[in-house]
Order: C-alpha cells, then structure tokens, then sequence
C-alpha cells in the first residue's frame, strides 16, 4: 500500500519530554515473553497494582486480551504470530511516546519475533523480561487447561509443543517462575522496572 498520500502529525503532537515532565517518570516498553502459563499475565496485573501504589499509570498489553479484539482475526501460525508482534508493537510504541509506562505480556516465543518488537518500539524504549518456566512446569499447573487440551490433539501449533520456544540470549531481566516465589518474582520486578523509570 502506498504511503504517498499519508499526513502523519508528529511534529504537531505535545512532545514527549513535556509528557515525561508532567508525569514525573520516564516512558517504556516492559516485554514479557515466555511460555503459556509461565506466569506473565500474574506479574503484569501485580506490577500494574505495585506501579499505581507508588502513583505510576501504566497500561497492560496481554495477549489472550488482545486476541479477544485488536487481533481477533489470527491464529498461532508464524506469520500470524509475528502480525499479532507487529500490531502490539505499533500501539506500544504510540503508547510510550506518549511517555507511558506499557507492560507487555505475549508469549512473542521466537528471537526474529522479539527482534521485530525491539526495532519497532526502539532499543532505549524497549525492557525484554524473560518470564522463565520449563513446559513440564507450566504443563503442571495448567492453569487455563490448554495442555490437557494440546495433549487430546484439540489444540493445534501450540507453543513448547509443536510450535517452537526459543529463550532470550540476553534478556534485560528474568524472572524464574519456577524457583522464585511470587511475592519474590514480583519484588524483584518492582524494583527493576522502578530504577528504570524514576
Ligand atoms: S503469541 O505467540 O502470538 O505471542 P499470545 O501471547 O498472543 O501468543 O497468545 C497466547 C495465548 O493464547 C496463550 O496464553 C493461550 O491462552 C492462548 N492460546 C490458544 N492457542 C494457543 C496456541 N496454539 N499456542 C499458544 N497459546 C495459545
């Protein structure tokens, strides 16, 4: 599609900095990635509550949420995952110019996936978390009931299964679920996300 004819309005929205100064707090992309029921979607409404406690606004960007709107027309294949990237990216980019803190919660389970993230959101705006747990854990706890189901073969392309999960290399921060407790898993996020954005 040709963009010949498209007027974009940058220059003439508030600038950042002003938001940013109106705020008291800097702006940022908290990219939780990790395997279904690794724990993310428990952290980003925890962190969401901890932020508005310290009189931080932020904003969560959850996956199944997502795919209950914004992106109810794709599935699980590759190409549809890495739109479902694309289009979160995009919005959490308006987002964080507007200097708001965005907690990101997708299983975004390839590097090429998280790496489009990135180059859309911009390096300085963009905090990968790797929410860590192995599949026969989150297999486990099972909290939706999508192992059971991708078990009976009623779930196609799913993730750790029979869809790939590539861990982060260098992820900014992980979180092990599956060693840490809660309360320990949420204190160490709080307090990182903090030093970022004070
Ligand atoms: S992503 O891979 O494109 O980042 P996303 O985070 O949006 O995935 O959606 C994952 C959620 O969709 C899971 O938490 C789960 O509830 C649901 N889901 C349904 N089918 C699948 C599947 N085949 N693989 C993974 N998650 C699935």
């Amino acid at each position: 599609m040709s963009s010949e004819n498209i007027h974009t309005i940058e220059k003439r929205l508030i600038p950042r900095k002003k938001k940013a100064e109106f705020l008291g707090h800097r702006g940022g992309v908290f990219w939780m990635c990790g395997l279904s029921g690794s724990g993310k979607s428990t952290l980003a409404i925890s962190l969401e509550k901890s932020l508005l406690k310290e009189g931080i606004n932020s904003i969560i960007l959850d996956g199944d949420n997502l795919r209950a709107g914004l992106n109810k027309d794709l599935g699980f294949s590759m190409i549809e995952r890495m739109e479902n990237i694309r289009r979160v990216s995009e919005v959490a980019k308006i987002m964080v110019s507007n200097g708001m803190i965005v907690i990101v919660s997708l299983i975004s389970p390839t590097i090429e996936l998280r790496e489009c993230a990135r180059q859309i959101i911009g390096e300085e705006d963009f905090f990968e978390i790797f929410v860590r747990s192995s599949f026969e854990k989150c297999q486990k706890r099972d909290v939706k009931g999508l192992y059971e189901k991708s078990l009976k073969g009623e779930i196609k392309s799913f993730t750790g299964k029979d869809s790939q999960f590539e861990e982060p290399v260098n992820p900014w921060l992980i979180i092990d679920t599956e060693i840490a407790t809660e309360t320990d898993s949420m204190t160490k996020l709080l307090t990182e996300v903090l030093k970022k954005i004070r």
